[in-house]
């Protein structure tokens, strides 16, 4: 699979600490909605729309495990798997992030036009 980066922090104009860890926000990227989440170990994330009935994650809580609740119905994701608790039986998509020398970067499949 093909991936194509996309900076989401300059750590230059933003600095290195935008985001508190164990915190997560929405972020918009290539017009997708994202849920961006800072753990202990770095940076993940999912998409922001929450399955269940399309409240915006990145404005939920993240637990020390790695786990974003929704804040309207209080569903839970895990941002490594993007799997919902097994009684949820759903999922959001998962995107891969790197933290690099100058900033955050997330990485979306290339479009076939994009090579
Ligand atoms: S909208 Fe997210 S749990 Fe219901």
């Amino acid at each position: 699979m093909a991936l194509r980066f996309y900076k989401i922090y300059d750590f230059q104009t933003d600095g290195e600490d935008v985001q508190a860890i164990l915190s997560n926000r929405t972020v918009e990227v290539e017009g997708k909605r994202i849920c961006l989440v800072r753990l202990p170990e770095g940076y993940f994330a999912i998409d922001d729309k929450c399955p269940h009935a399309g409240a915006r994650l990145g404005s939920g809580k993240c637990t020390p495990e790695g786990m974003v609740i929704c804040p309207v119905h209080r569903y839970q994701y895990n941002v490594k798997t993007g799997k919902g608790l097994p009684q949820q039986g759903d999922y959001v998509n998962h995107y891969p992030v790197e933290t690099r020398k100058d900033g955050v970067y997330i990485g979306f499949e290339k479009k076939w036009w994009q090579f």
